[in-house]
């Protein structure tokens, strides 16, 4: 209760200006009446984007700064994201980049950016080179979570979601991965869970020089899956798998103490998420891109135990034949 009123109060000081709403287009369809009613006391723009990742580009982002441009936009007025990933990475990045920045509030729809991408400050877009190589870290004024914007996310959104949630788990709570096995799961709890896990590790590493690498854990694999299907698995069905693979090397190398693996199948079966199969050689190759020059020293996040990670230093032929 204390909360909510505090944040109705920060959006009452924004009477007299217009609020400017970033979301996309699938979620107005659901949204539309919902936003207009919510907002209604307001003066505000609800300014549409294409779905996915194709809007995380210059492109989308020059014309999204036009329209605000050509909606008359001042630098006290405040920039509202209302979506899942794309639309928080794209909305932060102009709301720290307009004017040289201003004021932005996070409005997490899907699980993933409830749990992981709202939280930290990263924001940006990709550039033809990659993903992500575009941005600024900027935080938003506050992050608001409401569970009940889950009830219209597609199956496959949730299920590849809960690899990112399991992965803070590993990496940091034990706690977490204890409740994900509980028959019953309440999403609020679960995700306050998760969020005060990486809130934890941003705040003691805010531009991901050590701890915050912790988050990459399954990434190594996760990022050179998605990359050979040229992004056609979506990113946290390859995370499951590229974590499953971190674990085989871990327990290869007597890092990774055997119990995790077999918590992690449980996990797996349970939250639906595919374990690896194939051959995770011929990811290897883009892998490579991961690194700065051929010769360094790849740093890779291994779990030695439920809610405990560390980052070592690898070579890349050390990940040869891991699912063999
Ligand atoms: N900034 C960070 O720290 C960080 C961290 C992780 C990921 N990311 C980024 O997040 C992005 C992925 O985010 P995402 O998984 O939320 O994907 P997304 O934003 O593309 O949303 C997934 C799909 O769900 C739809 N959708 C969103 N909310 C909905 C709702 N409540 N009901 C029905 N449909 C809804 C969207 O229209 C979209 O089609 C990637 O671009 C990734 O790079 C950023």
């Amino acid at each position: 209760m204390g909360n909510s009123l505090k944040i109705e109060e920060f959006f009452l000081n924004y009477k007299k200006n217009t609020l400017f709403i970033i979301t996309d287009k699938n979620i107005y369809e659901i949204y539309e009446n919902y936003l207009k009613e919510r907002f209604k006391e307001f003066k505000f723009h609800l300014i549409v984007i294409e779905p996915g990742e194709q809007s995380k580009t210059l492109t989308v982002y020059e014309k999204t700064i036009n329209e605000l441009m050509k909606k008359e936009m001042k630098k006290t007025d405040l920039i509202i994201a209302f979506g899942g990933g794309v639309v928080g990475d794209l909305a932060g990045f102009i709301a720290g980049t307009i004017f040289r920045g201003v004021r932005f509030v996070n409005i997490p729809t899907t699980l993933l950016s409830m749990c992981d991408s709202s939280i930290g400050g990263k924001t940006g877009i990709d550039l033809t080179y990659g993903k992500n190589l575009l941005g600024v870290y900027k935080q938003p004024e506050f992050v608001l979570i409401d569970t009940r914007y889950l009830e219209t996310l597609k199956r496959e959104e949730y299920e590849s979601a809960m690899a990112e949630v399991i992965k803070v788990g590993l990496i940091k709570s034990k706690e977490l991965i204890d409740y994900l096995l509980e028959e019953k799961i309440d999403n609020l709890k679960m995700i306050q869970m998760a969020v005060k896990i990486k809130k934890e590790i941003v705040e003691e590493d805010p531009y991901e020089e050590n701890k915050r690498m912790l988050l990459n854990f399954g990434h190594t694999f996760g990022h050179a899956i998605e990359s050979y299907h040229n992004y056609e698995i979506k990113h946290g069905y390859s995370v499951a798998k590229g974590m499953d693979l971190a674990i085989k090397y871990g327990i290869k190398i007597n890092k990774t103490n055997k119990e995790v693996e077999v918590v992690l199948n449980k996990l797996y079966k349970k939250f639906k998420l595919e374990k690896f199969t194939g051959d995770s050689n011929k990811y290897l190759s883009k892998i490579k891109y991961d690194k700065k020059n051929k010769d360094d020293d790849l740093n890779f996040v291994v779990i030695a135990e439920l809610g405990r990670a560390k980052i070592i230093k690898i070579k890349e032929e050390d990940l040869n034949d891991l699912s063999s």
